[in-house]
């Protein structure tokens, strides 16, 4: 069961990005229902799902996402795109990480908010954030991307050490849920607009200058070894660029795990 609404919106925002909302009580992943409203017809791009409960939330490489029912924010945007050029989706990438960091900064504005390579964002050196961006590339070489952003608002107690919330880096903090889903949205259709409208050198150096460990050394695990290197970039195709004592090397996302 859902609403299927359009949200209020400040003027210039409409003629960016219309938001059309599709709020469920629960599923198993936001992204799951996006990519199954896509297989039965036309979805406006902008549209927003989200969910309350999601009991099988998916992360990057095939982690799963737990998020307290209630407690975090949930959703997924589906994006049209009319050129499905592979460098060009992974500028949209990195002006999506910057569209959620700012939102977050936003809300804790004396916080450090970083973009964790890839797409994590990172509150204080401690996740609060993580983005599963699912791209389907067309014959007419348009694109459609399903951008599935997981934000922890309300919830205290994680698994795992390096996790945190909005909450829990501000306990004065009161968000609804639906105010900051509106202002991730805004941030999305503003970078959006920018991607569409300018080359991706622009986006390329703001990424670069909210990423965790830019120009410091830090520690990465590869293939069971230890990499040690100092963080020097990100290229347009995505690969970290590391300075280690065997020269310049670049990795993929998923082929290598930060320590
Ligand atoms: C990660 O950090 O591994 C990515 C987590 C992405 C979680 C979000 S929550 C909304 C959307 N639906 C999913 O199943 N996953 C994403």
């Amino acid at each position: 069961m859902y609403n299927f609404s359009p949200m209020k919106k400040p003027d210039y925002l409409r003629r960016i990005m219309e938001i059309n909302r599709i709020s469920l009580s629960e599923v198993d992943s936001t992204n799951n229902y996006a990519a199954k409203l896509l297989l039965e017809g036309k979805v406006p791009h902008g549209t927003v799902i989200s969910a309350l409960h999601q009991y099988q939330g998916r992360g990057q490489r095939s982690n799963t996402w737990e998020s307290a029912p209630g407690q975090n924010l949930t959703a997924s945007w589906v994006l049209h795109l009319d050129n499905s050029h592979f460098e060009k989706i992974v500028a949209l990438n990195k002006a999506i990480s910057l569209a959620i960091r700012n939102s977050i900064a936003h809300y804790l504005p004396k916080s450090i908010v970083k973009i964790k390579w890839p797409n994590d964002i990172f509150v204080n050196e401690k996740k609060v954030s993580g983005t599963l961006i699912e791209t389907q590339m067309h014959a007419d070489k348009t694109a459609t991307l399903i951008c599935g952003i997981g934000v922890n608002v309300h919830q205290t107690k994680f698994q795992s050490v390096k996790a945190t919330s909005l909450f829990q880096e501000n306990p004065n903090l009161d968000i609804a849920l639906d105010d900051l889903m509106e202002n991730i949205h805004q941030n999305i259709a503003l970078y959006f607009n920018e991607w569409n409208s300018c080359n991706s050198t622009k986006i390329e150096q703001e990424y670069l200058s909210q990423l965790l460990g830019m120009n410091e050394r830090r520690s990465f695990e590869h293939q069971g070894n230890v990499i040690e290197g100092v963080i020097i970039g990100v290229d347009e195709w995505g690969r970290l660029k590391l300075e280690t004592k065997d020269g310049m090397l670049m990795f993929q996302a998923g082929d290598i795990v930060w320590q």
